[in-house]
Parts: structure tokens; C-alpha cells; sequence
């Protein structure tokens, strides 16, 4: 694809990309669409997923106001648990599974849109938990068609689980975060309604915020599709493609509106004109990644959430019954320290990503391109005053070999990144992260 400034493939690698997203509505007001869609979809009987903070808002009240009056009969699943496991995927299954619904709604952040998916999956086509989980922490095994319609309506601006077809959770034996990947699970329409984030605190739109710049980030500088070896059949090709044309596009529009709105809409919780610029941005990197696939600080980002009980973390506005690394958090983190290496794969990705972000200087040799891409996440690090690397979140230097012994249960990620990560790698990157200031 010279066109495009993607090499040509050599013989056995990719020479095509495939293009997935959910049907996608966005727009201040939209969540009141629900109800009619539902319905179209000759729904009868829906579930509707949330959890306990948002069954109490008025955005809950508003899709199930949509839903009853379109004639639907609703059961509502509040049980959500934020940043789910095993277990709590089990028990939604076990729901959904005698709930016996024709579709599913679920209005929440990223934990309550994966939940969904989990148990669209299990309750449509049931299995042993591990079968359908990610090698090599699960067996892999292909999804085997499609599931309900879900309608997936976010209530942050980060994830993304709206428009990919990936649901994680945290698999407790393991102590290691870990998902189900599938084209299957990606839910049939996502409704994006920029209203709900007027009311979320502060660091709730700075961690999603960097979720979201991590997204736009890690496929923008992902390893081409066209070094991936060619699919055994055409089906089997992975979300996880690398860096594409149409990914591309996602991410440089997301990151635009990042560099331009992201420090404002955590700052005043008035300005819609961020907040919405934000939940855009969000949308965008979500159809970007589920298309190119993220890499090295989302696959250290799982070692990190699984290890939050060990140190004990708690992040202001975010539940506070049990220690929680958000998941944003977790992986803004490792970035610094990943983009520092990454630089020399792809420099002009990684100086046109600074400068999106508003780094202004007027030449950065190809040498210095992930120091100053690394440089920028520093400061908006310091600015919307999140932990200073994962030394911040709690983490010492004796905890690296296990960090990185989590990270590399994360193949599926690892294999997406633009350098080779051998262990020893991984530690270093890790003990690069501990802290930044
Ligand atoms: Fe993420």
C-alpha cells in the first residue's frame, strides 16, 4: 500500500486490512433514542446492564423510561462489579442465562459494557468459563456465531468497549488482568450521548481521558498489518491487525482533539465543549484500536490492576470498598517509558503525535522523537495530577519481576507492538516507569 505509506507486504504477510465498528449514534441527547432502537431490533425482553453508582442517575433512568415505553419488558442486572473478575462475569452470565432475554441495553463505563458482552456470550452459546478467555491464560477457542443485539450506551469518555469486541476482566487465580476477543462480542450499536459526562469528577475524565490518548496512541505506533503473517483464512484475521490506513485516521482526529480539550474538560466540569470533544476523541480511538489493536502499556497495565491489592491503591472519586488501579491509570503509567523506546520504530509517528498534542518546538531530530513524545505525557501527567509512574501508584523496584511476569501472559498485546518485548525488556520499561519526576 504505497498510497497509504505502508510498505508493500512480502511474501506470506497481510496484504489487506478489514474494517469492523458497531453502528454508531452520537450526539448530546441520543440516549433517548434507546428505546426505538431496541425495538427495531424486534427486542421483547430486555436485559439492562449497569451498576450500583449509575442506577441511581438520571442517564439509568432515562434508557429505561425509552425502553418500558417502547414496550419493552425490562430486567435490570445492577450487580456490576467495577473492573470485573471471574467471578462477577460468572455470576452476569448466570443472570442472563435464567433472565432468558432477546437483547441486552447496558449504560455504564467500560466494566459494565464487558459485562454485558460476557454474558450475551455465555448465556448464548454456554461453555466452560476458560474456553472462549485469551490464550495462554485461557484456551482460546473461537467464538462460534453471533450473539443477542446489545446496545451499548458509555457513560465516560474512555474505553471504547462501546465499539470493540473486546471484553476484560480480572482473573483472580491468575492475578492478572486478561479478556475474551471476539467480533462477536462487539456490540451491535453503540449510542454515545456526550450529556453524561457532565457529571462525572474530576478524575474520572482524567483517567478515561488517558485511556483514550493511550488508544490513539499505542495504534498509531503499532506494528503495520502488513508485517503480520497472513491469516490461515481470510475469517481468522485478528482485531488486532497493527497500525492500517483507517486506524490512522482514527487516531490522528483523536489525538487533535486530546491535545486541544482534554486538560480543559478535567479542569471545569462546565465545559461541554470539552467534555464532548473528549467523548468524540473517545469514540474515535475506540473504532481505531478495536481495528489496529493497542500494545505495550495496556499489556503492562493488566499486570499492573491485577496487582493493585498488593499495594493497596485508591484513587480519589473512584470506589473505595477495595484497592483499584482504574484502568486508564494503569496504563497512562508505563506509557512514558514505552514510548521512549518505541521511538526509533516509527520517529515521524511518534514526533506527529507530540505535535497533536501540542508539543510546539520547532525541529525534534529523529533521535529525540520518543523522548519528546514521552516528555509530553510527563507533564500532562503532572498537570491533571495523576500518580507519578507506577512508583506512584505504590509499586518498588522489587515488585518489577513480578510486574513484568504479568505482562507477559498479555500475548496478544505484546505481539502488536513496533519492537520485539523479551522479558528483560519488560523489566527495564518497568523500572523506567517507577517514577518520572
Ligand atoms: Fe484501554
Amino acid at each position: 500500500m504505497l498510497c497509504c505509506r505502508f510498505a508493500p507486504p512480502e511474501a506470506g504477510f497481510e496484504g489487506a486490512f478489514t474494517v469492523d465498528a458497531s453502528r454508531v449514534t452520537f450526539g448530546r441527547g441520543c440516549l433517548a433514542e434507546v428505546g426505538d432502537r431496541a425495538a427495531a431490533y424486534g427486542i421483547k425482553r430486555v436485559a439492562l446492564f449497569t451498576d450500583r453508582r449509575i442506577v441511581g442517575l438520571d442517564h439509568y433512568r432515562r434508557v429505561e423510561r425509552s425502553l418500558r415505553a417502547a414496550g419493552l419488558d425490562v430486567v435490570t442486572f445492577a450487580d456490576v462489579h467495577v473492573e470485573p473478575t471471574d467471578a462477577s462475569f460468572q455470576e452476569a452470565a448466570r443472570f442472563a442465562k435464567e433472565a432468558r432475554p432477546d437483547g441486552y441495553v447496558s449504560i455504564g463505563g467500560g466494566s459494565v459494557i464487558d459485562t454485558c458482552k460476557a454474558a450475551n456470550l455465555y448465556a448464548t452459546h454456554p461453555a466452560p468459563f476458560e474456553a472462549y478467555v485469551n490464550a495462554p491464560v485461557g484456551e482460546g477457542r473461537a467464538v462460534p456465531g453471533g450473539l443477542a443485539p446489545h446496545i451499548a450506551c458509555p457513560t465516560t469518555s474512555g474505553t471504547g468497549s462501546e465499539v470493540t469486541g473486546i471484553a476484560i476482566f480480572d482473573w483472580v487465580a491468575h492475578k492478572a488482568k486478561t479478556g475474551i476477543a471476539s467480533i462477536h462480542l462487539r456490540p451491535t450499536e453503540a449510542l454515545v450521548d456526550p450529556d453524561v459526562t457532565a457529571t462525572l469528577p474530576r478524575t474520572v475524565v482524567a483517567a478515561s481521558g488517558m485511556d483514550v490518548l493511550c488508544h490513539a496512541l499505542e495504534s498509531f505506533t503499532a506494528r503495520p498489518f502488513t508485517v503480520r503473517p497472513s491469516p490461515a483464512r481470510p475469517t481468522a484475521r485478528p482485531m488486532s491487525q497493527g497500525r492500517n490506513p483507517w486506524s490512522d485516521i482514527g487516531c490522528r482526529e483523536a489525538l487533535s482533539l486530546l491535545g486541544r480539550y482534554l486538560v480543559r474538560a478535567v479542569e471545569d466540569d462546565r465545559d461541554m465543549e470539552a467534555r464532548e470533544a473528549v467523548m468524540w476523541a473517545a469514540t474515535l480511538a475506540g473504532i481505531a484500536f478495536g481495528n489496529a489493536g493497542v500494545h505495550v502499556p495496556h499489556a503492562m497495565s493488566y499486570a499492573v490492576a491485577g496487582l493493585a491489592e498488593e499495594v493497596g491503591y485508591h484513587a480519589p472519586d473512584y470506589p473505595r470498598d477495595e484497592p483499584l488501579v482504574p484502568h486508564g491509570i494503569s496504563v497512562v503509567v508505563n506509557a512514558p517509558a514505552v514510548f521512549r523506546k518505541t521511538g526509533p520504530s516509527s520517529p515521524d509517528r511518534h514526533i506527529e503525535a507530540a505535535r497533536l498534542l501540542g508539543v510546539r518546538e520547532r525541529t525534534i531530530p529523529d533521535d529525540g522523537a520518543g523522548e519528546t513524545l514521552a516528555d509530553r505525557l510527563v507533564e500532562l501527567l503532572r498537570v491533571l495530577g495523576l500518580p507519578n509512574g507506577v512508583g506512584g501508584i505504590g509499586f518498588s523496584a522489587a515488585q518489577v519481576p513480578a510486574l513484568a511476569a504479568g505482562t507477559s501472559l498479555q500475548t496478544r498485546l505484546l505481539t502488536n507492538a513496533p519492537i520485539p518485548t523479551p522479558p528483560d525488556l519488560v523489566e527495564e520499561l518497568f523500572r523506567g516507569a517507577l517514577t518520572y519526576w
